[in-house]
């Protein structure tokens, strides 16, 4: 018998290489290689999906709309672009216990009233899931349930059951006889995704994946999952509080960076339709140091309250953290308060955070971080009602963000008044009720500020 080809697969990139380094050539990563059996050649998408490589011109191809396949938890379609598309593979990626089961099987639940829809659970026996649907008040549910982690037995099912949706609770879990790696192993994790990829595009099978996150925040078997599937979902959320926000990373069925929100309750996940008024926490009179800003998530604005707390250092050097924020930003912005605004933070830590465990990822949230340091620096409140955004530059100008008027008009609904924005994104016509102030650059900013 041949003996099987192996290769040193890295954990991090999922480069190969033919024989063991201490460093992978491809990513430069340290002690990642792992051996694995070599993989077949590698598929291009297109031979996945069974496209012939005629050459075509773009004017004769008929573009057709995917058909949707609505999962009845309208967040959940949100992030997906309108639903699940058939043929179109999935993956939910997640902390342990952040909900990923229970949201797939609410949806599940909802898919089995009009689509045949197989659950294979390869971390828990039925029992558990049956107990989960109890909870969930859903044990009337039409799923079909299988308890296996074997691959080829997973496809056989797939094949004689014939469902048109199936979720793989976890794709860690299910390994493959042709290879001899552990399971959750990246020959593993890479080889059986790969297959069911290719029977989702051969049968047109919406398949949805679980996936763990490893400790680093990388999706476990590395990153070599994002590129196989379609969408690349996930679900995060601060553990200490109930919410849960899931974030489509990848999607080529819709866009990406849409946001979808959800409240975990003791009957399962809920979705929050207003989800502006979740990262605003309640405070009874204006605080100092806390500052609502307007940072866009996909298609849809969302108001979100900043918190900066600036204190005397106490010896040794002065601190900086940023919760829901890159901490190179926050240097970075500190540096210019400093430079074009004459606000030294040297002799102070500066604490910020974004409320709610939401994360700011653009820089829209600049002016807002600014004004809170500044407010709690000075221990004054920015005026009750009050939203901030506007990016910063290193000139100390304040920059026009995208879709400005939607994020006025978001706050404006939720009863703010007074609005700090930069001068290219004033609006055009007075707004009811609200007093716009459009600053040009951050001296500005902080002088109509002490002016209130
Ligand atoms: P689960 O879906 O099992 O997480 P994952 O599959 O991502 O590991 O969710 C587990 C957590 O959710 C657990 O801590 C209990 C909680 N939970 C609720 O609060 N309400 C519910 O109705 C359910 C089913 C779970
Ligand atoms: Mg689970």
């Amino acid at each position: 018998m041949a003996k099987a080809k192996t290769v040193y697969a890295c954990t991090e990139c999922g480069g190969a290489s033919p024989k063991w380094q201490g460093q992978c050539p491809h990513c430069g990563a340290w002690n990642t290689l792992v051996e694995s059996l070599a993989a077949p050649a590698p598929t291009r998408f297109e031979s996945v999906a069974g496209v012939r490589s005629a050459v075509t011109p773009l004017a004769s191809v008929t573009a057709q709309e995917s058909e949707r396949i609505p999962t009845g938890l309208s967040e959940f379609d949100r992030v997906l672009g309108g639903g699940l598309v058939a043929g179109g593979v999935a993956l939910l990626g997640g902390d342990p216990g952040i909900g990923k089961s229970t949201l797939l099987l609410q949806a599940s639940a909802a898919l089995g009233a009009t689509r045949k829809t197989l659950y294979v659970t390869g971390e828990e026996s039925v029992e558990q899931v049956a107990l989960r649907a109890q909870r969930l008040g859903l044990v009337q549910a039409p799923i079909e349930l299988l308890a296996e982690v074997q691959l080829e037995a997973i496809v056989a099912a797939i094949s004689g059951l014939a469902p048109e949706v199936v979720i793989v609770d976890s794709i860690q879990t299910v390994y493959t006889e042709a290879l001899q790696s552990a399971p959750g192993s990246v020959a593993q994790v890479r080889e059986c995704a790969a297959q069911l990829t290719r029977l989702a595009k051969k049968s047109g099978v919406v398949i949805v994946f679980v996936g763990h996150v490893t400790k680093e925040g990388a999706l476990a078997g590395p990153r070599v999952l994002e590129h196989i599937v379609d969408t690349v979902l996930y679900f995060e959320g601060d553990p200490h509080s109930s919410f849960r926000l899931v974030r489509a990373i990848k999607n080529r069925f819709g866009a990406a960076n849409e946001l979808g929100v959800f409240a975990m309750t003791e009957r399962g996940l809920r979705g929050v339709t207003n989800p502006s008024a979740l990262f605003l926490s309640q405070h009874g009179a204006p605080v100092a140091g806390s500052v609502v800003t307007a940072t866009l998530e996909g298609s849809r604005p969302l108001l979100v309250e900043v918190q900066a707390l600036v204190d005397p250092v106490q010896g040794g050097t002065p601190r900086r953290l940023a919760v829901g924020l890159d901490p190179q930003r926050l240097a970075l912005l500190l540096a210019v308060l400093h430079r074009h605004g004459g606000v030294d933070t040297g002799g102070y830590d500066v604490f910020v955070n974004a409320v709610g465990g939401v994360r700011i990822g653009e820089p829209a949230g600049d002016l807002a971080i600014l004004l809170a340091v500044e407010s709690s620096l000075k221990n004054r409140p920015l005026p009750e009602k009050s939203i901030v955004f506007g990016e910063v530059g290193l000139a100390g100008e304040v920059r026009p963000v995208q879709r400005g008027q939607e994020r006025i008009r978001e706050a404006v609904k939720l009863g703010f008044t007074t609005v700090f924005v930069p001068a290219a994104n004033r609006p055009r016509q007075a707004i009811d009720g609200a007093r716009v102030i459009a600053v040009q650059r951050v001296d500005e900013a902080l002088a109509a500020l002490r002016e209130l």
